[in-house]
């Protein structure tokens, strides 16, 4: 059983990793939403940069830049008492240099209150051990890596051909040998997640990844029925339709309201 009182650390993920229990991951953009699982004993609350679609109502992450990230952060952090607050590093924010990455992923802790960042790509690992040098926890991110979308040609499964799995493989070593805390693996065939899952030191986190993974994240507006945009993964369990009941209580309210029997006298 996994300890419901005593604050997750990345070490304590690193020691589910051994003996488990799985890892259980959501996003969270707010304070309300982050008491809300964070009471319910989730492990892990990623200040995902998918904030830019479910939040924002862009077509991508992209949009997404370090203020966005910096104000949602904090209200996670409010709102939070004993989950691991990971916030992401939005599109280039830590591709341009390593000392820029630095201060940015500095700026996630120092001003967001996150306990650690989370970046995508596996192709700079130098930047990874960097942050981790100045005394920052990285998360690293490979697979499907939304930020590259349009490199990657859309959001379809990563790792089909040999080729591409052993690089998937190749980079998660390096993530790893980095100083990564974790590792993210989304949309990804379960069999390569498995693979990674056994060849690295470091939990996997698993999105559209298979069952082997250390653990698993959602995208809680996805999770919750809340998403109601144009893409949904096909590999997002939908554990509640929030977003239905949230729509007949507004129909409820409407129709009370011109009915007069709202409020009462
Ligand atoms: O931004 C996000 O929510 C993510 C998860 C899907 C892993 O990166």
């Amino acid at each position: 059983m996994a300890d419901r009182q005593r604050p997750v650390r990345t070490t304590t993920l690193q020691q589910r990793k051994q003996s488990g229990p799985k890892i259980t991951v959501l996003t969270a953009y707010d304070a309300t939403m982050a008491r809300i699982l964070d009471t319910a004993g989730i492990d892990v609350l990623l200040v995902g940069d998918s904030l830019g679609t479910v939040i924002m109502g862009e077509s991508s992450t992209i949009p997404v830049t370090m203020d966005i990230m910096l104000h949602h952060t904090r209200a996670v952090v409010r709102g939070t008492q004993r989950a691991l607050v990971v916030a992401d590093l939005p599109f280039l924010s830590a591709q341009i240099s390593p000392e820029e990455a630095i201060r940015n992923a500095g700026r996630l802790l120092q001003e967001g209150g996150a306990a650690a960042v989370k970046l995508e790509g596996g192709r700079e690992p130098r930047t990874i051990e960097a942050i981790v040098r100045a005394g920052i926890p990285v998360m690293g991110h490979l697979g499907l890596i939304p930020q590259y979308v349009h490199q990657l040609g859309g959001y379809g499964t990563q790792g089909r051909t040999d080729a591409d799995a052993a690089r998937l493989i190749e980079e998660a070593v390096a993530v790893a040998e980095a100083g990564a805390f974790a590792v993210v693996l989304e949309s990804i065939p379960a069999a390569l997640a498995d693979e990674i899952t056994k060849r690295v030191p470091i939990p996997t986190i698993g999105i559209g990844a298979g069952p082997l993974c250390d653990g698993q994240v959602l995208v809680s507006y996805d999770a919750f029925g809340l998403y109601t945009g144009s893409f949904v993964p096909p590999f997002a369990k939908v554990y509640a339709r929030l977003g239905e009941t949230m729509a007949d209580a507004a129909r409820e309210f409407i129709e009370e309201v011109r009915a007069g029997s709202f409020p009462a006298k």
